[in-house]
């Protein structure tokens, strides 16, 4: 589900055209819908309505202030996996007692910062650090609450790089071992144990691999919670958006018809709910991507067109280093020209931006528009795990980020100067 719509020729968002806005605040341009996500929120909410359930957003796929804050006021909690996560959900207005910490090398100063903080739980990932968090509660003078993240050796059929739930993936404690090292963490006097949990991977389009882990994890499940009395069981994140059509039916306005994914949240809650609701535990879920993913999109300007004998390249103002997706997952995003009537179609081209490296493009030999330099395009579904992601690589400044709600804007982080680019850095002689 997303607001962006095409509206007298021009692309919107909400009540909001994109044109204007990179007018405005210049491009490359990251623009989030705020109805986006809240409907996203609110649709995953009432398909949970019938457990106990808290939904902890996924910080990593997009931590601008401004969307956390927005997910904060909707009683959202929060997934976070670096002490500079939990510093932007507090400052965002999150609830620590609200917050899960998971991450396979929490430093000793992250894990004191989130125990001062008082988080809801730590995730661990390995039997050595229960050791370590034991031993910093301990000299706080706390209970630190933890739950153990089992990798329940599932196939999340996704790309390997997003795959976690093997037992050849570095995350979790695999299911033989568990019992074995809850009973090691009964037996540290600094450690309250709160619960278990699973994580499989992300951008999953099919519930069966969501089920099959569940349903893996439950007898042990079961009996956590008659020798500890555990309170939650959390299922992790992973739920996909669509990022192209499954059948690419050749009509690039397909993302206008709001196409849901194979996978909308109300199947995933209505698949998982019959495993999870007579367990008598609070089930957390950690979505990052279904919230946010398609409430966003990336406006690039065209600067060149360039035609060899191989091949036309539409060169546009973002590159790889603003969202290295498609680089480093071979991922699509449907790009649309902001307005698509002043442009007819064309032949097959590569989308690529500035950036000096070959990998640096959004789409290959793919039937792009006419576009000529200066016209603007956006990448669609570029909300979640797009700005998060990017770096100043080729001393290109990051960019800004603007949340649309209704017909207001607000530019929700300023583009960077090339001050910016040498900040804090010193002449060694
Ligand atoms: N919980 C845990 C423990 C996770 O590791 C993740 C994502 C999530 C929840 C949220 O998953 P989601 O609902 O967003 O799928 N950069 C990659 C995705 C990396 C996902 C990392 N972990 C991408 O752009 O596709």
């Amino acid at each position: 589900m997303h607001h962006f719509h095409l509206r007298e020729e021009a692309l919107y968002c909400e009540q909001q055209g994109l044109s204007a806005l990179a007018a405005q605040y210049g491009t490359p341009l990251y623009v989030y819908s705020a109805s986006s996500i809240r409907d996203n929120f609110c649709r995953l909410d009432t398909a949970l309505a019938p457990l106990n359930h808290l939904i902890c957003y996924a910080a990593k796929a997009n931590s601008n202030l401004a969307i956390l804050s927005l997910l904060a006021q909707l009683g959202s909690g929060f997934d976070i996996v670096s002490g500079g996560e939990l510093y932007r959900v507090l400052q965002a207005g999150g609830r620590a007692d609200r917050c899960t910490f998971a991450g396979v090398g929490k430093t000793r100063h992250e894990i004191e910062y989130a125990l001062r903080e008082g988080v809801y739980c730590f995730n661990v990932e390995c039997e050595a650090e229960l050791e370590t968090i034991n031993e910093i509660a301990g000299m706080l003078g706390k209970k630190a609450p933890i739950a153990i993240r089992i990798n329940p050796d599932v196939d999340a059929r996704t790309h390997r790089y997003i795959s976690t739930g093997k037992s050849h993936n570095k995350f979790g404690i695999g299911l033989d071992r568990a019992e074995e090292v809850y009973a090691r963490a009964a037996l540290l006097p600094h450690l309250q144990i709160r619960g278990v949990q699973t994580h499989i991977g992300s951008q999953i389009l099919d519930a069966q691999p969501f089920v099959e882990a569940i349903c893996k994890l439950i007898p042990l499940v079961t009996r956590l919670r008659e020798l500890y009395q555990i309170e939650f069981f959390s299922v992790g994140g992973g739920v996909g958006i669509l990022y192209k059509e499954a059948l690419e039916s050749g009509s690039p306005d397909w993302w206008q018809k709001n196409t849901s994914s194979p996978l909308t949240l109300e199947k995933y809650a209505a698949e998982l709910l019959p495993h999870l609701s007579s367990l008598g535990l609070k089930i957390l879920f950690e979505p990052g991507r279904s919230l946010v993913g398609n409430a966003g999109v990336l406006i690039a300007q065209v600067v060149q067109v360039k035609q060899t004998p191989a091949k036309r390249f539409v060169i546009v103002d973002a590159g790889m280093n603003d969202l290295i997706r498609p680089a480093l997952y071979e991922s699509f995003h449907q790009v649309i020209p902001l307005k698509p009537s002043s442009v007819t179609p064309g032949d097959l081209a590569d989308l690529v931006g500035p950036v000096c490296e070959s990998g640096d493009f959004f789409l290959q030999d793919v039937a792009l528009p006419e576009l000529q330099p200066g016209d603007y395009i956006a990448l669609m579904s570029a909300g979640a795990y797009g700005f998060v992601m990017s770096s100043r690589y080729n001393s290109r400044p990051l960019v800004a980020e603007v949340l649309v709600e209704g017909s207001h804007s607000f530019l929700v982080r300023e583009r960077e100067q090339w001050a910016d680019l040498i900040r804090g850095e010193h002449l060694a002689i």
